[in-house]
C-alpha cells in the first residue's frame, strides 16, 4: 500500500503510525482518513504486530482537526457522508484486536481529539492541547466527538468544552482521566515503547479479549457486560497461553507465550 499522508514503521512487534502532514498541522483531508482505514485494517491482519502506537509529525501537533478547506465544501448530503465515514474509520480503530495507543505530541483538536479518544490509551506531551473547537466554524464535533468524550470525561464537563470550544491542556486532561500519562514531549515516544513493549511480553490472545470486555462497556447493562467476561474469561482457560501463564507462575519462572 502506497502512503501518502502517513508513516507506517514496524519493529519488534509494535507498529508506529504517524500522520504527516506537518504543514498544515496533520489536519485529516479525506485521503488520510482513507489511508488511516487501510492501513489499519492491514495491521488487524498483521500476526506479527501486537500493540500499535499512533502519533503525528513534528512537534507541535498529534492532529489539528479536520483538514478545514475541504470542510469548506461540504453541503448537507456531503457533510453526512464525511461525518460517517469519520466515524466508520475511528471505530473501526477503536475495536481493533490490538492495543492502540495515541501519542499526543501537540495539538489534538477537534478530529484529532476524537482520534485520540478512539484509541485504547492516550499518553500526552506536556504541550499537548485537546479541544473541540468545531462551534468556532459553526459546526459540531462529526467523528464520535461528542458521544466518546462525554463518556470519558462525563456529560456536563464534555458539554463545556464542546459549547465554548476552549482547549484543555495537557495537566488538566490529566486530571480529567482524557489521558493516561502526561510526559515531557522528549520523552513521550520512548515511554510510548516501553508501555508497547510491557503489553508484547504478555499473552496476546488474553490482551485481544481485555479489548473486547471493556469496550462493551458503554453499549450493554452491566449483568450483559458480566456475562461478556465471564464468556471471554472462559475462552481464555482454553489457550495455551493460559496453560503457560499459569504453569510458568508455578514453576517460578517467566512466561513463553506462543499467543495461542
Ligand atoms: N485544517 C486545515 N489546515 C489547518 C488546520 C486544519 N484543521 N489546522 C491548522 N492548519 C494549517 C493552517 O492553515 C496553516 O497553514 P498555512 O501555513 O498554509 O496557512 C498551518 O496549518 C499552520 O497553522 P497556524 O494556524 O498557522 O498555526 P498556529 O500555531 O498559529 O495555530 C492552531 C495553531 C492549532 C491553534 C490553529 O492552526 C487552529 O486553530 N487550527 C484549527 C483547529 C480547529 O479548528 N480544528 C477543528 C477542525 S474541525
Amino acid at each position: 500500500m502506497e502512503l501518502i499522508n502517513l508513516l507506517l514503521e514496524i519493529k519488534d512487534n509494535i507498529a508506529v503510525v504517524t500522520v504527516n502532514r506537518p504543514d498544515k498541522l496533520n489536519a485529516l483531508n479525506k485521503d488520510t482518513v482513507l489511508e488511516l482505514r487501510s492501513v489499519f485494517k492491514e495491521l488487524r491482519s498483521n500476526d506479527n504486530i501486537f500493540v500499535i502506537i499512533l502519533t503525528g509529525s513534528g512537534e507541535k501537533a498529534f492532529v489539528a482537526g479536520a483538514d478545514i478547506k475541504e470542510l469548506n465544501q461540504l453541503d448537507v448530503l456531503s457533510a453526512k457522508k464525511f461525518s460517517e465515514r469519520g466515524q466508520e474509520v475511528f471505530n473501526y480503530i477503536e475495536n481493533m484486536n490490538k492495543p492502540v495507543i495515541a501519542v499526543v505530541n501537540g495539538f489534538a483538536l477537534g478530529g484529532g481529539c476524537e482520534l485520540a479518544l478512539a484509541c485504547h490509551i492516550r499518553l500526552a506531551s506536556e504541550n499537548a492541547k485537546f479541544g473541540q473547537p468545531e462551534v468556532n466554524l459553526g459546526i459540531i464535533p462529526g467523528y464520535g466527538g461528542t458521544q466518546r468524550l462525554a463518556r470519558l470525561i462525563n456529560s456536563g464537563r464534555a458539554m463545556e468544552y464542546i459549547l465554548t470550544g476552549d482547549m484543555i491542556d495537557a495537566n488538566e486532561a490529566f486530571r480529567l482521566g482524557l489521558v493516561n500519562h502526561v510526559y515531557p514531549q522528549s520523552e513521550l515516544l520512548t515511554k510510548a515503547m516501553e508501555m508497547a513493549q510491557k503489553i508484547v511480553s504478555k499473552g496476546q490472545q488474553a490482551i485481544r479479549f481485555a479489548i473486547k470486555a471493556v469496550n462493551v462497556v458503554d453499549q450493554v447493562s452491566a449483568k450483559e457486560g458480566q456475562n461478556y467476561e465471564a464468556s471471554l474469561f472462559a475462552l481464555c482457560c482454553g489457550t495455551e497461553d493460559f496453560k503457560e501463564g499459569t504453569s510458568a507462575f508455578l514453576e517460578k519462572r517467566k512466561p513463553d507465550f506462543k499467543n495461542k
